[in-house]
């Protein structure tokens, strides 16, 4: 049987004993964990979470975690935003150690190179669907003119051109998530981070999210790391995994692996 390591690893091409080998630099990796524990501690009791766990993404994928409800996904997805610490354990995000990097540098991090679409959109009610969008190139400083037209931009790419001028609390939830999506997306980060993206919404719209993601996913080249319980939007991705007693094991989109 192979390890969870082996599995999540990238393939290694092979080539006959009388080719002349030459190293082949491998697609680079986004995301690479390393023996990641996560232990949550509540007063003498300690609930393992994550217990050794290994994943490398490379440039590109589209990859969805899997699993039942407390296997630990969100836990997972949080460490590989930053907006968590781990136990022990190594994460890389473009070759930078973040356990390395400073509270400044951690901020910066959070702001440029990771966008996260959450199962409920959190975005600011009584801000226009343009406001929330532009906010974290606002928050970098970025000029408000300049902001908000990358923000117009993106909401044309999510479908939301006309509703820009809205409160994000007068849209729809299918619509408030598309803007959450072109909030997560405006900042160009190397990642993508969703984490129950369709998990608030009926199928209908949950399909069409689920579109849109692989739409965005290929037009701008992103690399996505998702945690669903969502069948269709599991079978929309390159590789499966499910995490299972604190570990990522291959996985498939059937129902009873979903939870
Ligand atoms: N801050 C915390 N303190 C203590 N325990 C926590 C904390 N966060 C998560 N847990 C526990 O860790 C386990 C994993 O939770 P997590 O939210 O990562 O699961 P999940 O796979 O995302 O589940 P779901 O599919 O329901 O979203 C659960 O048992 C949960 O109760
Ligand atoms: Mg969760």
């Amino acid at each position: 049987m192979m390890t969870a390591a082996e599995n999540v690893g990238t393939p290694v091409p092979v080539s006959s004993p009388s080719e002349v080998q030459v190293a082949q630099p491998a697609a680079a990796a986004v995301v690479e964990v390393i023996a990641l524990r996560k232990v949550f501690r509540s007063g003498a009791s300690e609930i393992v979470v994550l217990n050794g766990l290994n994943l490398r993404v490379s440039a590109g994928e589209r990859v969805a975690i899997v699993g039942p409800s407390g296997a630990g996904k969100s836990t997972l997805l949080h460490i590989l935003a930053a907006l968590d610490t781990p136990t022990s354990g190594t994460v890389y995000c473009q070759g930078r150690d973040l356990g390395a990097l400073s509270d400044a540098e951690l901020a910066a991090f959070r702001n440029r190179q990771v966008g996260f679409v959450w199962q409920r959109h959190h975005l600011l009610a009584d801000f226009t669907a343009e406001e929330n969008v532009a906010m974290p190139l606002l928050l970098r400083g970025t000029a408000r003119a300049e902001a908000l037209a990358a923000a117009r931009s993106w909401l044309r790419e999510v479908g939301l051109q006309e509703r820009r001028q809205h409160r994000a609390g007068q849209l729809s939830g299918g619509e408030q998530q598309r803007v959450a999506i072109a909030r997560a997306l405006v900042a160009h980060p190397a990642l993508l981070l969703a984490d129950e993206p369709t998990g608030d919404l009926d199928a209908h719209n949950a399909e069409a999210i689920a579109q849109l993601l692989e739409h965005l996913h290929h037009t701008h080249r992103l690399t996505t790391i998702l945690a669903t319980h969502n069948p269709l939007l599991a079978r929309r991705s390159h590789r499966i995994l499910r995490l299972e007693r604190g570990v990522l094991v291959p996985g498939t989109a059937a129902e009873e692996e979903l939870g």
